[in-house]
């Protein structure tokens, strides 16, 4: 093969096979093992999809309750990284807090280099476990507050609430928060799975490639898009300012945040059932002014570009509905994907070849070296 096209951001290429999940922009449909995606979010909690993406089918009661059981054993964090989250400076991203979380349990993991199928799953389960945890011990510590330790009779959403705020909230916003957990679980060969598929590609560990996951899912052209969604409302500031924004913002060629996307061309399915959720939370909590916001900028958008919302963009404010600091959305984002992220760990481990693409060269053409001194 000798085939020299340049596709730039691998556009259009399929890299790999996968079982784990299926993304048809023709229908505008994901699915999870053949699951859709709105159908799992409307009739399953976040764990039984986590345990759906590692099983690949969903679980019987019983096979729900030992799953659930095994979680909550592995809540709580080493007492050398409680330490270690208090030096945290209070200024740093939390997106920087959990990578160097991530990365401080893969340390101390005497299993660094077992990458078997019983212990990569083991690893995948306890960063599960422990991700909300270092997340909300952040939260709290950035904020000059006590740390709260996660709770076992919580499930895996009510836990986080109670860990960042010290209570669990009514049941429909606890609901949302799962829902956005679930829609967030998993997306085909996005950058940060990719990333993580390379990095385990080359035989290297299980938290070294969720490391790196995280690290892609930083920036805003990927997950830390549901941050930047909300800095863009704040700015926009009124509905009745929102029309005139967009139409300026497109005139001066900003990239506007939490529109388009590289696979999806006509919407993004998973953006309807996430609209329905943030609206709700709208009217739960009495403020309707973001969805007028972002119902206004979305009409501009697609009547001017046709270019339509992904889900970073019902995601961002229904997280600041629900009381979260906007730099702590794209950490969250982290909670649901290591789901996803640890189901493609394990496929690329099973049927492993290096991820190696060529590149065309386009630098000086090759010439003689000559010696220090005659170059002066
Ligand atoms: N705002 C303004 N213009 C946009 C846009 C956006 N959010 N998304 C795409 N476009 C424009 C591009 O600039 C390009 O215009 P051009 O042909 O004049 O250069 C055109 O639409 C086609 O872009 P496309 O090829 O679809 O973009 P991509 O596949 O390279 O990038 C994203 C995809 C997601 C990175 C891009 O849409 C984006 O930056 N979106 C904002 C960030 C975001 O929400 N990310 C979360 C993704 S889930």
């Amino acid at each position: 093969m000798n085939d020299m096209t340049v596709r730039k951001g691998l556009d259009g290429v399929y890299a790999d096979e996968t079982e784990v999940s299926k993304v048809m922009p023709e229908i505008n449909s994901l699915t999870y093992k053949g699951y859709p995606v709105q159908d799992l979010a409307e009739k399953c909690c976040f764990e039984e999809v986590a345990y759906l993406l590692w099983n690949g089918e969903l679980p019987n009661e019983g096979q729900l309750e030992e799953f659930k059981k095994s979680e909550r054993k592995y809540r709580e964090l080493p007492e050398d990284l409680i330490k270690s989250i208090k030096l945290y400076p209070n200024y740093a991203h939390p997106m920087d807090s959990v990578r160097t979380g991530v990365s401080f349990l893969g340390m101390e993991d005497r299993r660094v280099w077992d990458s078997d199928n019983a212990t990569n799953r083991d690893k995948a389960l306890q960063l599960f476990a422990r991700i909300p945890t270092i997340i909300a011990a952040d939260y709290r510590c950035r904020k000059g507050l006590e740390i709260i330790a996660p709770k076992k009779d919580l499930s895996f959403a009510e836990n986080f609430f109670h860990m960042c705020f010290g209570e669990v909230p009514s049941e429909e916003m606890v609901r949302a928060f799962d829902v956005s957990l679930i829609l967030y679980a998993e997306h085909g060969f996005n950058a940060s799975t990719f990333t993580s598929r390379v990095i385990t590609s080359t035989m290297s560990d299980l938290n070294s490639a969720v490391v790196g996951a995280i690290s892609a899912l930083k920036g805003p052209l990927h997950g830390g898009a549901n941050e930047q969604v909300m800095h863009m409302l704040e700015e926009v500031g009124e509905p009745s300012k929102a029309k005139e924004w967009m139409l300026t913002a497109l005139k001066e060629k900003r990239k506007i945040m939490g529109f388009g996307h590289r696979v999806y061309r006509k919407g993004d399915s998973r953006v309807p059932t996430m609209k329905k959720y943030a609206d709700g939370l709208g009217e739960l909590t009495g403020q309707t002014k973001w969805k007028e916001i972002a119902d206004e900028l979305e009409k501009t958008m697609v009547d001017e570009k046709n270019i339509y919302p992904n889900l970073d963009f019902p995601a961002g404010p229904a997280y600041y509905l629900m009381g979260f600091d906007i730099d702590m959305f794209t950490p969250i984002f982290v909670m649901a994907r290591i789901t996803g992220w640890s189901a493609h760990i394990i496929e690329q481990t099973e049927n492993n070849r290096i991820i190696r693409p060529l590149c065309v060269y386009k630098g000086p053409k090759e010439r003689k070296v000559t010696a220090l001194k005659e170059r002066s």
